[in-house]
């Protein structure tokens, strides 16, 4: 029996890479159901984020994942309030590269921030494949 029953994190998931595989593996070692809110490609725009790998295709891999339940699509910044009431959702969780900045989120149910896996990241590898 895990703690929580149902857990949510947000995230863009560019480039799918082994950091993304570990947040969602632990959030499931968490809890029974993992539901991930992938940002779109016009919220990514208006935080001056540009995706190489479409929504549409985003959202395909991170519903591949086995331990993932639910994909969601994530538009604005206000929406996890009532994401977490709707979706009846106990935890919500982020890598710790947030830590702290969720924390009015524990009005409505428990927040965790959990460590990122060193050396990886959407950015790193864009800068890589540039070189
Ligand atoms: N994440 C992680 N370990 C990493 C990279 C990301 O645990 N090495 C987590 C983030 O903390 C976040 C989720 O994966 O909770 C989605 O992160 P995202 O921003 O899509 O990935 P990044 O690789 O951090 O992308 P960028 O470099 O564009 O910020």
């Amino acid at each position: 029996m895990k703690k929580y029953k149902r857990a949510i994190t947000y995230g863009t998931f560019d480039l799918f890479h082994i950091g993304h595989v570990r947040l969602l593996q632990r959030i499931s070692d968490l809890a029974e159901e993992v539901y991930v809110a992938v940002s779109s490609d016009e919220f990514n725009n208006l935080k001056n984020k540009v995706c190489i790998i479409p929504f549409e295709e985003r959202i395909e891999i991170v519903k591949a994942i086995g331990c993932v339940t639910k994909v969601l699509k994530e538009e604005t910044w206000e929406q996890k309030v009532s994401d977490i009431q709707d979706n009846n959702c106990d935890l919500f969780v982020m890598g710790n590269d947030w830590e702290g900045k969720f924390d009015f989120l524990k009005e409505y149910c428990d927040v965790i921030y959990l460590p990122r896996t060193a050396g990886v990241s959407t950015t790193k590898i864009k800068e890589n494949v540039k070189r």
